[in-house]
């Protein structure tokens, strides 16, 4: 039987189970054909003008890349005219972006990490788009941007989908919509992501960690006393030996760890803590802690279930630990006991 298209997977959800509402339906539709064209554009690498700098900063003044900033216009030009947004929020934007008057608006919010593991682009590692799906409060004050705001301030908890495009080797999309997580591999040929895998589940434990070893003289005591026991090995308090991988791209490393298991931390440190940690709350660590919980794994900050955080602020950065169960469970005890 030839594997299902993400449009049927999409339409055999609604039907079955009722969690995919049609509006939803289509507003994920194209998402994924936005990534479609983000993976196209990559794919052109030094023959089109997307490598290098674009010259200007973000709203957490970090340098963008070219293809930061056309990922990020990629996506708001495709989802805003479907009638089933009323507005947008990203990485690469100050404030949400607000469906223009011309257009009809929906029930949902989108948030968007257009470009992840921007320091990979111009070296052809693998980088993703991450993006979450909101309901828009039915009394939203969406007047203006800076009124807009508030509307994106729902716990992770609150999300209706999440997924990540990851453009590596294949393009992938994955994609959560409350039902478990199920994978599409993009069919370059015919424009169009299959059904490659269903009911993705982590192992509970594992071997294999990814941290920025750099930040090491910066971590707060439980995570450098987690991090020496997996590198005591097998004669350590842990009695195994672990394997250690970094892609620097949060989307591979949660797409390693997706798949075969492992731990992921970018955990507070000295040099992130007035900031409140490295990555961002709504279109980072939300989207894939929703992802990681579907597929059976944990995610923290270390003290609190990252889902149950109540935001402040739409681009607000938190400390993420996630991936398998007990490996989850045993960190944040750790930082737990120190408390
Ligand atoms: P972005 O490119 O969207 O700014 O995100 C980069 C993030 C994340 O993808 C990755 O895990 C982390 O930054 C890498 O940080 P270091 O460079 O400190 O390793
Ligand atoms: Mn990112
Ligand atoms: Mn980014």
């Amino acid at each position: 039987m030839a594997r299902p298209t993400l449009s049927r997977y999409l339409v055999e959800e609604h039907r079955c189970a009722g969690c995919v509402p049609a509006d939803l339906n289509f507003l994920i539709k194209i998402v994924a054909r936005a990534c479609l064209h983000i993976s196209v554009a990559i794919g052109k690498g030094g023959l089109g003008d997307v490598l290098g700098e674009a010259g200007s900063d973000n709203v957490q003044g970090e340098a963008q890349k070219k293809l930061d900033v056309l990922s990020n216009e990629i996506l708001l030009e495709a989802n805003e005219w479907g009638g089933y947004l009323a507005a947008m929020a990203s990485e690469e934007m100050e404030l949400p972006h607000l469906v223009p008057n011309r257009f009809p608006k929906g029930k949902y919010l989108l948030t968007f990490d257009p470009l992840d593991g921007s320091s990979n682009i111009d070296v052809n590692v693998s980088i993703g788009t991450i993006f979450s799906v909101l309901k828009c409060p039915d009394n939203a004050d969406l007047s203006t941007p800076e009124a807009a705001r508030q509307a994106f301030l729902q716990p992770g908890t609150a999300q209706v989908a999440a997924g990540y495009a990851l453009y590596g080797p294949t393009t992938l999309l994955v994609l959560s919509v409350g039902r478990g997580v199920a994978m599409f591999t993009l069919d370059r040929e015919h424009g169009q992501f299959l059904l490659t895998q269903e009911n993705v589940q982590i192992p509970v434990q594992t071997k294999e960690f990814a941290i920025n070893m750099s930040n090491q003289r910066f971590w707060e005591a439980p995570v450098q006393r987690y991090v020496s026991e997996m590198l005591a090995g097998k004669e350590g308090p842990l009695g195994k030996d672990y394997n250690m991988r970094w892609v620097a791209s949060m989307v591979s490393d949660v797409h390693r760890i997706m798949t075969r298991g492992g731990i992921f931390m970018y955990p507070m440190d000295e040099k992130v803590r007035t900031q409140g940690g490295k990555l961002r709350l709504m279109y980072e660590a939300n989207p894939m802690a929703f992802l990681v919980e579907q597929a059976g794994g944990a995610a923290t900050t270390g003290r609190q279930r990252i889902l149950d955080i109540a935001p402040q602020d739409l681009h607000q950065r938190v400390p993420v630990i996630l991936g398998s169960r007990e490996e989850v469970e045993r960190v944040t005890g750790y930082h737990q006991g120190a408390a």
